[in-house]
């Protein structure tokens, strides 16, 4: 099995249906809304991100949070994947009346408890919503810079691309960095090049969440290669919010030969009917990945990883591609 590892899933998109079924049972809540047929159901990303919200609503304790995070890692590491980081939403543990400070340690207790039992290592990136503005970016960085916890090693802005721009983050993003988070940020998904560029310029992350639509100012492309810009690219994502039409038009290739540096992540998993595995066979079925190849994408992925010096050496050494 060639070893992975992810950069990006969000926690609260990785609940599967029949978790979240289980959930809604436990609380008395009706999801016929939204989960048909066993798979959830959207049509487009605004209501993908309100099936998102409902599906976070279900998980209310600490103890919620501990379950979610440890069947999503021992799931992970199944599939072979040796590393993974997380997002996490303080606003959506607040939406639910949890504190946040709870959110997390049940989250990282999830963590601790799959390492235990698997060998997989995880870490969390903190997160705010694009969508509702610079004030509620700020806050989310101010709490997790003023609740800082070992697990908790990036920040990072997910929520709808379309609203505000990157300039009016500044102030958010510029709290975590001073407190040593490292930094990455959705763009170039919903909106185009000039929405990675502005990213770049006014943010300075050093990986980018998607990112693909780089691919529509060659410019940018090099810029992104030159800078050693790492991309958390989504195929199975980008083509179920129809980002691309399908995957022989999605740039991964055409980004990889330019030399951008590039991982492959799951993203919101269940909802696109994807897992990091799947991911990984897209690129091996429609990309033209080797097994080499393949283990060179997840060489990437932790060289780029949030965590300490000593564990990204630790899970190097666990490639065996002989490059430790
Ligand atoms: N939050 C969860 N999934 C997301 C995505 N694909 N883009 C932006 N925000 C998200
Ligand atoms: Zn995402």
């Amino acid at each position: 099995m060639v070893p992975k590892a992810e950069l990006h899933c969000h926690i609260e998109g990785a609940v599967s249906p029949a978790l979240a079924a289980r959930q809604a049972a436990a609380y008395g809540i009706d999801l016929s809304a939204i989960i048909v047929d066993g798979a959830y159901r959207w049509t487009d990303f605004t209501e993908f991100l309100h099936v998102y919200d409902t599906v976070a609503a279900l998980f209310r304790t600490r103890e919620d949070y501990a379950l979610l995070a440890h069947d999503y890692l021992t799931g992970l590491a199944a599939e072979g994947c040796l590393y993974s980081e997380f997002f996490i939403s303080t606003d959506h543990a607040e939406m639910t009346g949890l504190a946040p400070q709870a959110y997390i340690e049940g989250l990282a207790e999830g963590i601790e408890r799959a390492k235990a039992e698997t060998g997989i290592e995880g870490r969390m990136i903190a997160t705010g919503l694009r969508h509702g503005g610079p004030e509620a970016v700020e806050r989310a960085a101010r709490f997790i810079v003023d609740h800082p916890h070992p697990l908790v090693t990036g920040f990072g802005m997910a929520g709808d691309e379309r609203m505000h721009h990157p300039a009016d983050f500044v102030r958010a993003f510029g709290i975590a960095r001073e407190a040593g988070l490292r930094i990455t940020v959705h763009a170039g998904e919903l909106c185009g090049a000039q929405s990675v560029r502005d990213a770049l310029d006014h943010l300075a992350p050093e990986r980018i969440g998607h990112g693909v639509r780089a691919i529509e100012d060659p410019a940018l492309v090099e810029r992104l290669a030159d800078e050693a810009i790492v991309l958390e690219t989504c195929p199975a994502s980008n083509i179920a919010l129809k980002v691309f039409a399908d995957y022989p038009s999605h740039p991964f290739v055409a980004l990889r030969e330019a030399g951008v540096k590039v991982t492959l992540n799951s993203d919101d998993p269940p909802h696109f009917h994807s897992s990091l595995a799947n991911e990984y066979a897209i690129a091996r079925d429609h990309f033209g990945l080797d097994d080499a190849a393949l283990t060179k994408v997840t060489r990437t992925a932790i060289e780029a990883a949030f965590c300490d010096e000593e564990t990204r050496t630790r899970l190097l050494a666990r490639l065996g591609d002989g490059k430790a």
